[in-house]
């Protein structure tokens, strides 16, 4: 059919009509990625030796056996729509960025407090002052894969015919609370927020990336009076598992199309997991070593002598071989140290926080202070959402002189905010989640928690009214003299 007017379907991608030098000649804006990142989490930590003594579990059970050292955990004063006020706002204010310049917003959460407003809307408060309100994006949801949605989805835009040479921001963050029980300990809260841009210090590789998404009944939250999921724990860990290692060799199979034959872990400097708790990622590091293994031909798998008993082992049916596991743990230790390990620092202290927590693994790889130079790394990052949604894809750190130091200056201070952190005692985070469960979907409701504690700039729920409108405000943004901050 011919048409006299224009052609809508025709791209307009064209450099030379913004003279953005953002623009490879004649094509896609260039190294697109990762500008600048944040992280949030709570100023309120438990102990998990605590409590495994408080939970009556045998020592060593959280510490040991799932590897986690604190939980990080919010009062009645946070809820999803205040840790992500405070992301975004600290992000802005860090790097200087004018709200005008942000050009798309994208949210990825699983904590939902309303069925249909976006936690996105109630971002648009940062921007009303400068009269930016044509931010496009809204929220995704998918556990705790949503803010690899909104992290792709801004890629998209900034490389799409729909780009207007802003930057986007991709936000996530989720408050991660389970029933009492096992999974309880696997819990944890807080925020990353991500500005995106061409000409970025991390740069996503292009044409590679890799998904595997399912329908899978492992973890998910049916029922929408309560903040706690329903879990099948053991088809949680093998549908991570089954999935890394879709995705593991569907990226090397797209790679391998792009000439980069034979792909393994030794392809990268790092590689980064979501962390529902620090042991899986461990094991899933051995996965990787262990898919590599079985991608071996018969030759080079006869040099690896102690892994010889292993030499006709089926993916599909090792999920739960402990033998299997055991030898490519032990098999992969030391590059689970180098490539890993530094990547823990916030899982381990904070716990899972679903959305950010693979964002969280790559904020602490990069203030890990690794003895190589961060300068021309190439890391792998593996995200998964129950459900299930999971993706695979890589990053290229700058070689540019002096082009990476912003993004770190910016997260200079996670290490101090760790440690400045207040402890509580199991007894009073029982109480809070206790407290939570009394107050969801409450209106009118005034929050109790304490707002003296938290970290400055923090922003907090003020009030519910009866019209369930919630109103938040924002803690000081110098030093406060009660916790010390
Ligand atoms: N010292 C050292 N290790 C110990 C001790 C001890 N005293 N006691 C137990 N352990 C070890 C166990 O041997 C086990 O090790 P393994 O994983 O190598 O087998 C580990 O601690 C966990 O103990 P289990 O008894 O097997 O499991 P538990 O009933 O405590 O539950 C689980 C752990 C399943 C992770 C639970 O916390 C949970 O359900 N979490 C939520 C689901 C989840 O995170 N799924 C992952 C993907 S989905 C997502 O991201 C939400």
């Amino acid at each position: 059919m011919s048409s006299s007017g224009p052609n809508l379907n025709m791209p307009t991608h064209d450099p030379s009509h913004n003279g953005d030098s953002n623009h490879a000649a004649g094509g896609w804006p260039d190294n697109v990625g990762i500008v600048a990142m944040d992280i949030y989490f709570p100023a309120q930590f438990v102990e998990q030796s605590e409590l495994e003594t408080h939970d009556g579990v045998s020592a060593g059970k959280y510490t040991v056996g799932l590897g986690q050292t604190r939980m990080g955990f919010c009062s009645d004063r946070e809820d999803i729509n205040s840790l992500c006020l405070t992301v975004v706002n600290r992000l802005l204010e860090k790097t200087g960025t004018d709200p005008t310049r942000i050009g798309r917003l994208e949210v990825g959460t699983e904590t939902i407090i309303d069925k249909s407003k976006s936690v996105k809307s109630v971002l648009m408060q940062l921007f009303a002052e400068s009269g930016n309100l044509d931010l496009e994006g809204v929220d995704s949801t998918n556990a705790c894969y949503g803010g690899t949605a909104a992290l792709f989805n801004s890629i998209n835009w900034v490389e799409s015919s729909a780009w207007d040479g802003r930057l986007a921001l991709a936000v996530c963050g989720d408050i991660a609370v389970y029933a009492a029980g096992p999974a309880r300990p696997s819990g944890g809260a807080g925020a990353v927020a991500m500005l995106i841009g061409p000409n970025a210090p991390l740069v996503l590789d292009r044409g590679v990336r890799s998904s595997h998404m399912e329908h899978v009944y492992d973890f998910y939250k049916p029922d929408m009076s309560s903040e706690y999921p329903v879990v099948d724990a053991p088809l949680s860990i093998r549908s991570y598992l089954s999935s890394l290692d879709a995705c593991y060799n569907k990226y090397r199979a797209k790679a391998a199309n792009r000439g980069h034959e034979n792909i393994t872990l030794d392809s990268f400097d790092a590689m980064v997991f979501h962390t529902p708790y620090c042991k899986l990622v461990q094991k899933s590091l051995a996965r990787v070593c262990l898919n590599d293994y079985v991608n071996l031909d018969k030759e080079h798998k006869s040099k690896l002598a102690h892994l010889e008993k292993f030499s006709e082992v089926c993916l599909e049916k090792s999920y739960t071989d402990r033998d299997v596991e055991k030898a490519f743990m032990a098999h992969s230790l030391q590059r689970f140290e180098a490539k890993t390990k530094p990547s823990l620092l916030v899982a381990t202290n904070v716990g899972n926080m679903y959305t950010p927590s693979v964002y969280g693994g790559l904020i602490s790889y990069l203030v890990s202070g690794c003895s190589r130079s961060l300068a021309g790394q190439h890391v792998a990052v593996f995200s998964y959402g129950s459900g299930s949604a999971s993706s695979l894809f890589s990053i290229r750190v700058t070689s540019e002189e002096g082009h990476l130091e912003p993004l770190l200056k910016c997260l200079s201070d996670v290490q101090s905010r760790l440690s400045d952190r207040r402890k509580m005692a199991p007894e009073e985070f029982v109480a809070t989640l206790g407290g939570r469960e009394k107050a969801v979907h409450a209106a009118p409701y005034t929050p109790q928690g304490e707002t003296e504690t938290m970290f400055p700039g923090t922003w907090f729920l003020a009030s519910i009214d009866e019209m369930h409108r919630r109103k938040y405000d924002r803690t000081s943004t110098t030093l406060s003299k009660a916790n010390g901050h």
